[in-house]
């Protein structure tokens, strides 16, 4: 792993800190691969239950590296399949991963956070897909992750103008889940992934692929797929050990299994 990219473990929380504070943080390959190998490594890890990514108090990430894209032509991008590879790591997590974000968060920076299960924001978050003024269109899924986050009309304003969008816009419109102040984003957004990661693991896998699955499916489907993994719980000690403890007045003490 490169120092693009810094990983740690807090308790059952593995954190993912983009740092390339020079350049806000623009996602070159170093950053991509370092983000991947971080997942790749917390997502073997039995250990952690729930991943953080965030960037600094600047810059969550200011979109891919134009220094570095500028020069592509149609071949290179095509034949690369530019952004399609490591990229989309985050998407493929099983563990939750949370976006903290505080500053910029434009572009493959704004994608990579929409990548995520949920985006935490600080009051200070500023969204945006600013690639039309760059003579480009968002190419991690901007056009596609945010319409379905905010709705068409203000995706569409945000992609078409390259506005910014702020935090309490962006939590009024549901792209993000909770604005934090700036000072206390890491140690509020750490506090939840150890909640999280408290839980059964399986089950928290579980949750999270019935929710994802409701962007993927027709709802008859959707509710079937929650019906069966439901069912599915049922197989699990964590599930004795959850209903037993609350029947017996004590806390559980969840084994993943
Ligand atoms: N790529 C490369 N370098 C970047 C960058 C990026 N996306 N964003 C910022 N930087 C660099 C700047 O070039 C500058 O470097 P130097 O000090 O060496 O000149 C440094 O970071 C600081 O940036 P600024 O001086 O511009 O800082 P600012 O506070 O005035 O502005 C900003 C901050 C609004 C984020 C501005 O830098 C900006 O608009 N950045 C570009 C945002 C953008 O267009 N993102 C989309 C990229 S395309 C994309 O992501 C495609 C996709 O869908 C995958």
């Amino acid at each position: 792993m490169t120092t693009a990219v810094l990983s740690e473990i807090h308790g059952k929380v593995g954190l993912i800190r983009i740092n390339r504070p020079d350049a806000m943080n623009a996602l070159n390959d170093a950053v991509v691969e370092g983000i991947a190998a971080a997942i790749d490594a917390f997502e073997a890890d039995p250990a952690i239950g729930c991943l953080v990514l965030t960037g600094n108090d600047k810059a969550f990430a200011a979109g891919a590296d134009i220094g570095v894209m500028k020069s592509f032509d149609y071949m290179h991008a095509y034949q690369t399949d530019f952004i399609t590879a490591r990229w989309e790591r985050i998407k493929t997590a099983r563990k939750p991963v949370i976006a903290a974000v505080a500053g910029y968060a434009l572009g493959g920076g704004c994608e990579f956070a929409m990548m995520c299960d949920m985006i935490y924001a600080a009051d200070n978050a500023k969204f945006g897909q600013p690639e039309v003024k760059i003579g480009t269109l968002p190419g991690a899924g901007g056009t596609q992750r945010l319409p379905r986050a905010i709705g068409k009309a203000k995706a569409m304003d945000m992609c078409l103008t390259g506005r910014l969008m702020d935090a309490v816009e962006a939590e009024k419109s549901g792209l993000v889940a909770r604005i934090i102040p700036a000072e206390q984003l890491l140690e509020e957004t750490l506090k939840a992934a150890q909640t999280i990661a408290g839980y059964s693991l399986p089950v928290i896998m579980m949750i999270k692929e019935a929710v994802n699955r409701a962007f993927e499916s027709p709802l008859n489907e959707g509710l079937l797929f929650e019906r069966r993994v439901f069912h599915a719980s049922f197989a699990l000690e964590d599930q004795k050990e959850g209903m037993n403890a609350f029947a017996e007045k004590r806390k559980p003490s969840f084994k993943n299994r």
